[in-house]
């Protein structure tokens, strides 16, 4: 094969955030938005990955800008990911990557994880055949170069698709809808570092371990409820629940004051409710 191309979709989380990380349940689901990756061998041993934000060439510890800011921070996982397919199959030669994107990155929507995700697969049909529990695997473990407690959650969905439930050691289940949820996802335009927000709630749960637990065990139960309302239809008190779920996320100090006001502005145009999805707040 001289060609391997894979897409990927971005993901909202309805349920769930942060709270994922240290092991409870979270409810997510994919979106219409894609990453598409077109990967292609070269004979140089180089890996050159080009996208729409940063574009650069790796070579062994060597890095050749070509373009963008902060590219080698943003271009290493996905090197990192193609180079330990190529390392698996004992391949010497390099590799030409291309990114095309349709996903809004650093707002929550999972384009970190998609890119990945895309990158492997990509590059492991160019190689041989794409397995998604094996394109999946590998994408977690790059993720952790982009912040080093990744619940995992959003290589998931990116991967397997649909609407799951997923937890941190428990894998995922699909869960289907009965009827249409009907969402609308806003953009703040602010971008956010993930890794950041992660360790600012690490910080909070260490400083209040009893009230972390406490909203650990509300997270939860609203997760559960949150699957009853969607196996039923039940959009009015899935509304509800994101509504509180929201709450939730304020304590946490994730949410910011435009995500707050595009909350209210749903709300006053009829949402039954509305809530931040992914890590929220703002890159310092
Ligand atoms: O904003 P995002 O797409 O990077 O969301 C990350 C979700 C978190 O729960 C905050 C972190 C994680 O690893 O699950």
């Amino acid at each position: 094969m001289t060609k391997g191309r894979a897409s990927a979709p971005a993901k909202i989380i309805l349920f769930g955030e942060h709270f994922v990380v240290y092991g409870n349940p979270a409810i997510l689901a994919t979106i219409d938005r894609r990453i598409t990756v077109t990967a292609k061998k070269a004979k140089d041993g180089k890996v050159k990955i080009k996208s729409d934000i940063a574009s650069g060439e790796f070579d062994g510890s060597t890095f050749r800008l070509i373009e963008g800011a902060n590219a080698r921070a943003t271009l290493e996982p996905l090197y990192f990911a193609a180079k330990h397919s190529l390392d698996a199959r004992k391949q010497k030669g390099g590799l030409e990557i291309e990114i095309k994107s349709d996903i809004p990155y650093g707002v929550g929507l999972g384009s970190s994880a998609a890119s990945l995700v895309a990158t492997i697969a990509a590059v492991e049909s160019l190689l041989g055949r794409a397995d998604k529990k094996k394109v999946c695997e590998s994408a977690i473990e790059a993720e952790k170069i982009i912040h080093k407690n990744s619940s995992g959650a959003d290589c998931y969905v990116s991967t397997f698709g649909g609407m799951i439930n997923y937890s941190k050691g428990g894998g995922y289940k699909k869960i289907e809808a009965k009827g249409k949820l009907f969402l609308v996802i806003g953009d703040t335009g602010i971008k956010h570092n993930t890794g950041e927000l992660v360790s600012s709630v690490r910080k909070l749960k260490e400083a209040n371990q009893m009230a972390f637990s406490g909203m650990m065990s509300q997270a939860k139960d609203m997760c559960a409820q949150a699957l009853t309302a969607i196996d039923n239809g039940n959009t009015d008190h899935l509304g509800m629940l994101m509504n509180e779920s929201q709450l939730l996320l304020e304590r946490l100090g994730v949410s910011h004051e435009k995500a707050d006001e595009l909350i209210e502005v749903a709300k006053s145009a009829g949402a039954v409710g509305a809530k931040i999805t992914g890590a929220g707040g703002a890159a310092r």
